[in-house]
């Protein structure tokens, strides 16, 4: 029997593996796409020695999928199609109109700007960005500059990090980019040029999950989102529920951009369409803040100019490859304290309407940090301190912004204050160990790994940890291990590091 026919599924045992996928990936796999479920559960089967596509659903049934499992199967029924510059009407319209506008306001108001490459798959898109911010901020290494770039697929990730490919990759590279951002290796093979690639951290995330946006896993407070080409695998329903969920990512004024195919996907409820020029972009709206915020007077179809495409000038300054390396962890989830059918963006958190139940004042920081307002969130952290000077969570707070604003030394003391206060906060010993890896000190990174992971190893596995605000111990405890396994970032990625 062919590995085809294995893989086909009994009636009832197909409709349960749809659902499965639904539920837990968000991938939705109609009946015109039966046999590409089939040989993905098929390929999984294989991949984890199971007797076929029928005994690999029924195992994913049997109880609650771990992680690994879940990440292996997204590796069977994804589509890792992606290339640098991929539709380049939306780029030319980030790169002429929303970028320098942002760049603009931000110029003479804290120089930061955080970008989110949402399904990164290899990473193609995530240093197109890069690129792009490279050769619209000649001052880059005075910028606070974030690039996250996260996909459910782990394997996809190891090759972004790697960051070498093939000519296939750039088939699409505008006029005027060029080879310069890359390095030859022959046969065909380029890889990205270090300063490029220390802008960009990666990270897994499965859009699907309740993880974002969330301080610790850095995916909170985005001026700018790209989850393209993946929302149009999702089934509508999940489809909204991930589009409502980035944009309580962004800040007010931020903006979304999804694949060309993708702009009908769902309502996009809260978001603003602005057309381009053969691009559809989505402005999260805010009502009459959102014109302010956005600096943007127009809701419709308004050209944008020709893109810009100077050559890049040597080696600047690098930017801080904030992200997933410096929180490290996923789960802190900053709404968690409340209703996460609205957005909390108050205009004062004091005089928020209908509080009916007390908020702490961790609850605020997070909530202004949430709300992209780090400076008021920096303040409130601080007066709360003044009155609890030994609140561990509040340094620990107080550590996640400053490192989200690429202030390091800073941040190394709140977290060094956090175990003062609190020497079994284990996130504060993991927080540390990144820093220190960012740092280039592998040595200290390791010391501090391995004291968060006695701390956590000492608890159930599935022990939810009240101090990371949802997730378990176990889940806390792989991504140490898969931190204290990676290399050290690029030399290029330290200079900044304030
Ligand atoms: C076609 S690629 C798109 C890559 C890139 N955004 C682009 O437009 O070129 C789709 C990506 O979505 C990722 N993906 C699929 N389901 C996902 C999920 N539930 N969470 C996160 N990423 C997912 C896949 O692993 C794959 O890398």
């Amino acid at each position: 029997m062919s590995a085809a026919c294995a893989d086909v599924l009994p009636a009832e045992l197909l409709e349960r593996a749809r659902g499965f996928v639904a539920e837990n990936l968000g991938l939705w796999f109609p009946r015109e796409r039966t046999a590409e479920l089939e040989r993905g559960f098929g390929g999984f089967a294989r991949e984890r020695g199971e007797a076929g596509a029928a005994a690999a659903v029924r195992a994913m049934l049997a109880g609650p999928p771990s992680r690994p499992a879940l990440a292996a199967l997204a590796g069977h029924l994804t589509i890792g199609e992606t290339y640098f510059f991929r539709e380049p009407a939306a780029l030319d319209a980030l790169a002429a109109e929303v970028l320098p506008g942002l760049i603009a306001r931000r110029r003479t108001s804290g120089r930061v700007l955080r970008l989110w490459s949402a399904a990164c798959c290899t990473g193609e898109e995530a240093y197109s960005l890069a690129i792009l911010l490279r050769r619209l901020l000649p001052d880059i290494g005075d910028w606070s500059v974030t690039i996250l770039a996260t996909d459910v697929n782990p394997g996809f990730l190891r090759r972004a990090v790697e960051a070498t490919y093939r000519a296939w990759s750039f088939r699409a590279l505008p006029e005027g980019v060029g080879g310069a951002w890359f390095i030859e290796r022959g046969h065909g093979e380029r890889t990205v040029r270090d300063d490029v690639r220390c802008m960009v951290s990666f990270g897994e995330l499965n859009l699907a999950e309740d993880a974002y946006p969330a301080l610790v896993n850095d995916t909170n407070a985005m001026d700018v989102i790209l989850c393209r080409n993946v929302l149009m695998y999702f089934a509508p329903e999940r489809a909204a529920c991930v589009i409502s969920r980035l944009r309580r990512c962004l800040v007010p004024g931020g903006w979304l951009l999804v694949g060309a195919a993708e702009t009908s996907v769902a309502d996009f409820a809260g978001f603003r369409r602005v057309g381009f020029e053969g691009a559809t972009i989505f402005l999260r709206d805010d009502g009459e803040e959102t014109a302010v915020a956005a600096g943007c007077s127009r809701g419709g179809d308004v050209p944008v100019g020709e893109p810009r495409w100077p050559e890049p000038e040597g080696r600047g300054p690098s930017a801080p490859a904030t992200g997933w390396g410096d929180g490290g962890v996923r789960g802190l989830d900053l709404d968690r304290d409340h209703d996460r059918g609205h957005d909390h963006v108050p205009a004062r958190v004091d005089d928020r309407e209908n509080a009916e139940k007390p908020v702490s004042p961790a609850s605020r920081v997070r909530e202004l940090a949430n709300a992209g307002r780090l400076e008021e969130a920096l303040e409130e952290c601080g007066r709360a301190l003044e009155r609890s000077r030994l609140d561990g969570e509040l340094y620990y707070l107080r550590a996640m912004i400053l490192l989200e604003r690429g202030v390091a030394a800073e941040a190394g003391e709140a977290l060094r204050r956090t175990l003062y206060a609190n020497p079994d906060f284990a996130p504060a010993h993991v927080a540390l160990g990144h820093l220190a890896l960012r740092l280039g000190r592998r040595d200290e990174a390791r010391r501090h790994f391995r004291n968060g992971l006695a701390l956590l190893e000492h608890r159930a596995a599935d022990e939810v940890l009240p101090e990371a605000d949802g997730m378990t111990a176990g889940r806390m405890a792989e991504l140490v291990r898969f931190a204290a396994g990676r290399d050290d970032p690029p030399a290029a990625c330290r200079g900044p590091l304030r």
